[in-house]
């Protein structure tokens, strides 16, 4: 069913000066890899990179400072996918390279080495604001879709053009123009909900049947649009007043929602704290899937923890649905996930201070 692009997976890593570690160089091995370690000694960094390279940004702080080693002016990461290097450079601004070439335009080398992340954040797709959600739909489109990433920007313009004259209006300033931001938003909202309501569609038929397997229970998942996409721009200028009241736009892509229910009642209210992990793993496979099924290419899936944190029989099933990529990263603390399937493990330990990979007896990189 799934088509494999042998040797699209990640050979080798580097790091200089990327949070804890000083110098990384580590080859990779396609499969399933556990990284094992103790709390504090570096692995969710070492998936930090590698989601970094995908989609120059991490997955939990939206602050590249952050990143750089405590004390250093700049971090160098790169990978190497296939026969595809991609590089980033970080001092004040972010450098990207691919194959040795300088990008000019940061989302044009988006999702170069793919990459789905599972990580604990992910709870917040479930239990986050309409906005989480959105998110992701919008992230798990980008990473096939560069041109929706140009649209959604431009609305983001428009709906800030046309908030800010909402807000001069309630304080009794006299606006001028802004019909021209609804036109705008009316003509983006277009290709942009026609995009989330494929997405959606295809996340329906992915995430329904993993979610059945992971729990034993019925998912159904659905699009509440957040405006008239049938007549958008007469629908702001019909509000127009209610929303000069509130201060910024009310209707519109920027407004939609996901709704999950399992087995006929909302997720995010009634669903255990475990269901909805299982959730969130089943979304993030489907997203996974739909890249494959549209790139035709396999993204690496990393997780950070997860899997530790489901219990035995899901550990199972979860490690038996990751057997379909090509490369899968894995960190936990739980030596006892190594039962769970045929895994290259490999090991991060703390000496003085300086992280220290191993794989088996081997130590695979020096500081
Ligand atoms: N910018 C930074 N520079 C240097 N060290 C950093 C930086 N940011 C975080 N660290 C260090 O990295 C370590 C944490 O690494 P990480 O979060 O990857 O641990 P972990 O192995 O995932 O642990 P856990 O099992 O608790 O999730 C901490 O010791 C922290 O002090
Ligand atoms: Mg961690």
């Amino acid at each position: 069913m799934y088509i494999y692009n042998s040797g699209m997976y990640l050979k080798s890593l580097y790091a200089n000066n990327f949070r804890n570690f000083r110098m990384l160089e580590l080859e990779l091995q396609p499969g399933k890899n556990l990284i094992l370690g103790d709390n504090g000694v570096g692995k969710t960094n070492l998936l930090e990179i590698v989601y970094f390279l995908s989609t120059f940004g991490s997955f939990r702080t939206g602050e590249n400072v952050d990143l750089l080693k405590f004390g250093e002016p700049f971090f160098i990461i790169s990978g190497v996918y296939g026969d595809t290097k991609v590089k980033v450079r970080y001092s004040d601004k972010k450098e990207i390279f691919i194959n040795g070439l300088k990008e000019v335009r940061l989302r044009d080398s988006f999702g170069t080495i793919p990459v789905v992340a599972l990580t604990s954040n992910d709870l917040e797709i479930v239990d986050g604001s309409p906005s989480c959600r959105r998110r992701f739909i919008n992230m798990g489109i980008s990473l096939y879709n560069r041109t929706y990433i140009d649209t959604l920007s431009w609305y983001n313009r428009a709906l800030r053009q046309r908030n800010s004259l909402l807000n001069h209006a309630k304080m009794g300033k006299v606006i001028k123009g802004i019909e021209i931001w609804e036109e705008q938003l009316s003509h983006y909202a277009l290709p942009i909900i026609k995009a989330r309501v494929d997405y959606i569609d295809k996340l329906i038929k992915h995430t329904v049947p993993v979610f059945n397997t992971l729990a034993g229970q019925k998912l159904e998942l659905s699009y509440k649009k957040g405006g008239n996409y049938r007549n958008l721009k007469e629908q702001l200028k019909k509000m127009r007043n209610k929303e000069i009241e509130r201060g910024y736009t009310l209707y519109g892509p920027h407004r939609d929602e996901i709704i999950f229910k399992i087995d006929g009642h909302g997720a995010k209210v009634s669903a255990s704290f475990g269901i909805k992990k299982a959730l969130t793993v089943s979304l993030r496979i489907a997203q996974a899937r739909i890249l494959n099924e549209v790139r035709k290419e396999e993204p690496i899936i990393i997780l950070d923890e997860i899997i530790g944190e489901l219990d035995r029989d899901r550990i199972d099933l979860l490690s038996g649905l990751l057997d379909e990529y090509e490369q899968v990263l894995i960190a936990t603390t739980r030596e006892d996930v190594q039962g769970s399937g045929d895994f290259n493990v490999y090991r991060i330990e703390d000496k003085d201070g300086t992280p220290v990979i191993r794989k088996g007896l081997k130590e695979i990189h020096s500081i």
